[in-house]
């Protein structure tokens, strides 16, 4: 899926969290968006989703997130970083996901073995009483299996343990061409596995915007400047 963001402004208040973000990624892109905390990248990311409102123009493949959400909804995938602290339990969160998305359940179960997270075991247990990490797994298994053409992921490994990343790793990289990936994060490792580009956000304006390597460099060379 194509992104084309143009002039984006959001304001919350006083308070303004985007000050023109122009950013286009071609189908297939590989994107990490960094920055510091309240620099905006939520804002970009609830921006492209459709979620909130904002001034500018967006478009996912020539579409408008928040005027066409109902047709966009069932390419996009989002896991947030921090999961929603839902009292139904993991059955009846699958089956929700798995109507409103049209899929298979057992597609989700499927994926989430990947990560070695039983469903039929979980099932009856409240969503919110599961660990970070199976939380994470689970809204990454939804995210898989309903094989978006945008795939947005806050922090995705923040809570995954070694054998989990390893695994999300091998998913991202089994993923179409086309499908464009954006990914929050903040670990380096991730950026060298997943990004082909960085995004840098700096008080809600773009601060950089190029290669992975690119990036890795400056922040290695930033770091021994620090330490001098
Ligand atoms: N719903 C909101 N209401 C008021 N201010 C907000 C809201 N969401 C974000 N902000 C403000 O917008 C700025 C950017 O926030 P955010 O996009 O969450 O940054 P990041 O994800 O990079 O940490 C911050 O100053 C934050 O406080
Ligand atoms: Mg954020």
């Amino acid at each position: 899926m194509r992104v084309e963001i143009q002039g984006a402004r959001k304001r919350f208040g006083h308070v303004v969290a985007l000050r023109g973000v122009d950013v286009y990624i071609p189908a297939g892109g590989r994107v990490a968006l960094v920055g510091p905390n309240g620099s905006g990248k939520s804002t970009l990311i609830r921006t492209l989703l459709g979620l909130i409102d904002y001034q500018g123009s967006v478009l996912l493949d020539g579409r408008s997130p928040y005027d066409d959400r109902v047709e966009l909804a069932s390419k996009l995938a989002y896991v947030p970083q921090v999961a929603p602290a839902l009292s139904a339990t993991v059955d009846e969160v699958v089956r929700l996901i798995s109507a409103t998305r049209a899929l298979d359940p057992e597609e989700i179960a499927r994926v989430a073995a990947l990560f070695e997270l039983d469903l039929a075991l979980a099932g009856a247990q409240p969503f919110k009483n599961l660990s970070g990490g199976m939380k994470q797994k689970l809204l990454l298994s939804a995210a898989f299996a309903a094989r978006p053409r945008l795939l947005v992921l806050d922090e995705p490994t923040a809570s995954l343990d070694v054998r989990a990343r390893e695994q999300f790793f091998s998913l991202c990289n089994q993923l179409d061409a086309e499908v464009t990936v954006l990914l929050c994060s903040h670990r380096v490792e991730e950026l060298r596995h997943l990004a082909t580009r960085v995004i840098a956000l700096e008080d809600g304006r773009v601060s950089f915007d190029g290669p992975a390597e690119q990036y890795l460099q400056h922040a290695a060379a930033a770091v021994v400047v620090a330490h001098v």
